[in-house]
C-alpha cells in the first residue's frame, strides 16, 4: 500500500481541504468523549504552522442530508481550538455563499471548521456535484478520516479525483501501519478478543480472524450465538438465533484451520442490567435469567492468553460495561492488555472507552479511531477511503 505522506505535499500560502474524523459523541452540547479531537488535533497543528489555509471537514452522527441542529459540529470547534492551540474559527456553512466567503478571507495559519457534511444530501451519495463544490474550496486535499475511511462518501471518495495533489494524514497512516502489521504480519501467537452485542456487522471480520489468528476469543453478547449453536442455554440473554448456522461455519472454519475458538466458561447472569448478578458455570444458565458479563474464570484464561500473545486486537466489551455491576469482564481485557509485552491494538467506540475508563491507553501499542473502519480493515476490504488516496501514487 503507498500511500502520499502529508509531509511532502506543498501547503505553504495554500487551502488544504482537510477530512478528519470528528464524529465524537454529544450531550447536551458537550463533546463526552474527545479523543478523535486529539487524535486530529497535531494534522490540524501541523498544517497550520506550515501556513497552510486549513478547511477541515466531517461529520456528526447520521443527519440525513439535512440540517440537524442537534448534530452540529459547532460545540466541537472550541474543543479542536484547545487541542490544536490555535484559533479554530468555525462556519455554520458546508459548500455556500458563506464557507467560500470565510475560505476566501482565511489568511495562512488561519484553521476553518465547516459545519457537518452530512447536513448536505449530496455528502453520503457521494454526489458529483457535490464533490466538485466541496473540491472547489482548496487546493490540495488531505485525508486523514481513518475512522470513516469504510465510507464512500463525496469528503473520502468522490472529492479526492479533484485533487492531483492529495495525501494520508499522519493519523490515517499510523492507523493503517499498525491495522495491516496485525491483518498481514502479526507476531504469534496472534490472539483477537472479540466482543459486543451482535455477531452480525462483524461476520466477515470473524471469519477473517478466525484464519488469520492464532487464537479468538468471544466474549460480550455475540458469544452468547456461539454458545447456542453449541447446545448450551443461554436464558434470556441477547441472542441471534437466526446466526447459530453462520457461527457454527465460523467455529468448524477455525477448526479446520487450528484456530482456537473460546468461548466464556463462566458468566454473571441477572434478570436485568439492573438487578444484581452473581457468577454462574456457563451450563448453569437459568431459563428467566441473562448473561451480562464474563465471570472470574474466564477473565484469569483472557489474561493468561494474553501474557503468552505477541499480537492482540480486542474489539468489544465482555459486557454490559457502562453497568458497574457487569464491568468487571472488559475491564479485566483492558487490564490484561496493558500488562502484555504484546502489540496490542484495540479498535472500536466502546473497547476504547472502557481503555480509557481502566486508565492504560497509553500502556497499549495503537487505540484505533476506528471502529467499523478498523473492522472492515482486518476482514481484509479494500476502505474506499484508503484506495482512492492510493490511485496515482507513484
Ligand atoms: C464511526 O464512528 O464509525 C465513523 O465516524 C463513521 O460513522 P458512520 O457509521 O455514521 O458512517
Amino acid at each position: 500500500m503507498v500511500l502520499r505522506p502529508m509531509n511532502t505535499l506543498k501547503v505553504e500560502g495554500r487551502r488544504v481541504l482537510l477530512r478528519l474524523d470528528l464524529n465524537v459523541p454529544l450531550k447536551d452540547g458537550r463533546v463526552l468523549d474527545d479523543t478523535r479531537v486529539r487524535e486530529a488535533a497535531p494534522t490540524v497543528r501541523t498544517l497550520a504552522e506550515r501556513g497552510a489555509i486549513v478547511i477541515a471537514c466531517s461529520h456528526l452522527g447520521r443527519a440525513k442530508g439535512k440540517p440537524d441542529p442537534a448534530l452540529s459540529l459547532a460545540p466541537v470547534a472550541p474543543v479542536l481550538q484547545k487541542h490544536v492551540g490555535r484559533t479554530v474559527r468555525f462556519v455554520p456553512d458546508v459548500v455556500g455563499e458563506a464557507a467560500q466567503q470565510a475560505v476566501s478571507q482565511a489568511k495562512p495559519g488561519d484553521v476553518l471548521l465547516l459545519e457537518n457534511l452530512r447536513f448536505e444530501a449530496g455528502e453520503e451519495k457521494n454526489d458529483p456535484a457535490f464533490c466538485a463544490k466541496l473540491a472547489a474550496l482548496a487546493d490540495v486535499y488531505v485525508n486523514d478520516a481513518f475512522g470513516t475511511a469504510h465510507r464512500a462518501h463525496a469528503s473520502t471518495a468522490g472529492v479526492s479525483a479533484h485533487f492531483p495533489e492529495r495525501a494520508a494524514g499522519p493519523l490515517m497512516a499510523r492507523e493503517i501501519a499498525a491495522l495491516t502489521k496485525v491483518r498481514d504480519n502479526p507476531d504469534r501467537p496472534f490472539v483477537a478478543v472479540v466482543g459486543g452485542a451482535k455477531i452480525s456487522g462483524k461476520l466477515e471480520t470473524l471469519t477473517s480472524l478466525a484464519t488469520r489468528a492464532n487464537t479468538v476469543v468471544l466474549v460480550g453478547g455475540m458469544a452468547n450465538t456461539f454458545l447456542l449453536a453449541q447446545g448450551v442455554g443461554v436464558g434470556t440473554s441477547l441472542v441471534e438465533a437466526d446466526l447459530v448456522g453462520t457461527a457454527n461455519e465460523i467455529l468448524a472454519a477455525a477448526a479446520g484451520r487450528g484456530v482456537a475458538m473460546i468461548l466464556p466458561t463462566d458468566v454473571v447472569v441477572a434478570t436485568s442490567p439492573d438487578a444484581p448478578g452473581r457468577t454462574v458455570e456457563v451450563g448453569d444458565v437459568p431459563a428467566g435469567e441473562a448473561i451480562l458479563d464474563i465471570g472470574p474464570q474466564t477473565r484469569q484464561r483472557i489474561a493468561q492468553l494474553l501474557t503468552k500473545a505477541k499480537t492482540v486486537f480486542w474489539n468489544g466489551p465482555a459486557g454490559v460495561f457502562e453497568k458497574p455491576a457487569f464491568a468487571a469482564g472488559t475491564l479485566a481485557i483492558a487490564q490484561a492488555l496493558a500488562a502484555s509485552s504484546a502489540f496490542t491494538v484495540v479498535g472500536g467506540g466502546e473497547s476504547v472507552a472502557a481503555v480509557q475508563q481502566a486508565g492504560v491507553a497509553a500502556k497499549l501499542s495503537h487505540v484505533s479511531t476506528g471502529g467499523g473502519a478498523s473492522l472492515e480493515f482486518l476482514a481484509g476490504d479494500a476502505l474506499p477511503g484508503v484506495a482512492v488516496l492510493e490511485e496515482g501514487v507513484k
